[in-house]
């Protein structure tokens, strides 16, 4: 069929097969040419089918030749009815790295759920035997509580008094006031439940217990810090007690994996545009104009960019660089005073009808279609393709 975007607010129905495969090469390409020297060799990726865990499963397959099983939770395509864009990634992913003759296999279901733990650990005690490195990259907004069956819903609110600031709609793109109010406490707790670390560590746990950790086992979730701009929204917010959660229990794991020299990380990565990011209220326009300062002054980075830099110059370098509170940082170009400076004052003058000029709306927009397989360079929209692609190894 032709395949072209079908947009609603900050989601896309539709997905191009050929686009994603094209993304999913390009990143390839871009990590080939960049080794991760003694990096992992036996990884299992959760949330690996997009965004940062997507370039982490390329990273690590494709920087030191790790085999890959990645997790994730995905809309199958049916006849006439496009996948989700991760659905897409994982086939082009998965056929990509069996060409080379990399292991590579895939889970979809929920990760938050017991049988998909079962069945992952399952799937490394016959193909694997062990991980070294366990890369935790969910976004959700919703959990269903393994012990209780509880479903949590997570909130992207303020905490204590209502936010207004500006944000844009990237469609269209008008800037706008928006005002988003305060959360209760019953919406920090589940936003806690969705996002924080409980499910990483029930992960770790049940992976300990099923003895499949190697020694010197490494595992990294992802956090956001961000500006001034945001910071009642996300860092301050509902989302931020739960980076917060997040962030505390890499300590508590750490602890857990002594026995096996084992340690727990959180990277704190830089403002780019992802599914997850872009439903949060504000980011869109702090996102347009932190990419035209960072594209102005060479810094800019994408997923795949920053991953390559987490792996080869943190976690398998000498110098993890921990900052004052033991999180590796990823975003230290981003969060530069310059930069942030500059930011700023762009922010003061962002009216819809500026904002072309000063921000990056363009790449902002272009981003956004790039996560759908659209606007892809060298791919051809008018080209009849087939929906019903396949993810190599799983099975209907
Ligand atoms: P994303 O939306 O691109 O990826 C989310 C992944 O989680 C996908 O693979 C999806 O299939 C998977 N997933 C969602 N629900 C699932 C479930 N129930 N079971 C199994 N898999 C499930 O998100 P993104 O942006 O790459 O986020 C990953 C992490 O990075 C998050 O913790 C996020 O907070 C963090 N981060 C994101 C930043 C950004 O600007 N996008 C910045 C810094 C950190």
């Amino acid at each position: 069929m032709i395949i072209e975007p079908r947009t609603r607010g900050f989601i896309c129905l539709t997905a191009h097969p050929k686009g994603c495969e094209q993304n999913v090469l390009n990143q390839i390409e871009y990590i080939k040419e960049r080794p991760v020297k003694e990096g992992p060799k036996k990884v299992l990726v959760i949330g690996a089918s997009t965004g940062f865990g997507l370039a982490s499963r390329i990273t690590s397959a494709y920087g030191s030749g790790a085999a890959t099983i990645g997790a994730f939770f995905e809309k199958p395509p049916k006849k006439g009815r496009t996948a989700s864009p991760g659905w897409y990634n994982s086939a082009a992913f998965e056929a990509q790295a069996h060409k080379d003759g990399l292991y590579a296999k895939s889970i979809n279901g929920d990760a938050f759920s017991n049988e998909i733990k079962a069945e992952t650990i399952d799937l490394i005690k016959q193909d694997l035997g062990e991980i070294d490195l366990l890369i935790y990259s969910l976004a959700s907004p919703v959990r269903t509580h393994p012990d209780s069956g509880e479903r949590f819903k997570s909130v992207l609110k303020p905490i204590g008094k209502t936010f207004t600031n500006n944000t844009v709609d990237f469609h269209t793109g008008e800037v706008k006031e928006i005002s988003i109010e305060p959360c209760n406490e019953e919406e920090i707790e589940n936003t806690v439940t969705v996002m924080g670390g409980e499910d990483w560590q029930m992960w770790i746990d049940q992976l300990k217990a099923a003895g499949v950790l190697s020694e010197n086992f490494k595992t990294v979730a992802y956090s956001y810090i961000g500006s001034s701009l945001t910071e009642a929204v996300y860092r301050n917010g509902t989302i931020g007690k739960a980076k917060d959660h997040l962030e505390a229990t890499a300590f508590k794991i750490t602890d857990s994996l002594n026995d096996i020299n084992g340690k727990a990380y959180v990277s704190v990565n830089k403002a780019l545009v992802t599914q997850a990011s872009s439903a949060i209220p504000v980011i869109p326009l702090y996102i347009s104009l932190l990419y035209k300062v960072m594209k102005a002054e060479g810094t800019h980075e994408g997923c795949i960019e920053q991953i390559e830099r987490l792996f080869n110059a943190r976690l398998y370098a000498e110098n993890l660089d921990l900052d004052e509170a033991g999180r590796i940082r990823i975003d230290d170009w981003e969060m530069r005073d310059a930069v942030q400076a500059k930011v700023l004052e762009l922010w003061k003058q962002a009216t819809t009808e500026t904002l072309p000029e000063i921000g990056d709306l363009k790449g902002y927009e272009t981003d956004f279609f790039n996560l759908f397989g659209f606007k892809v360079e060298g791919v051809d929209y008018d080209e009849d393709v087939e929906e019903v692609v396949n993810v190599p190894s799983i099975k209907e």
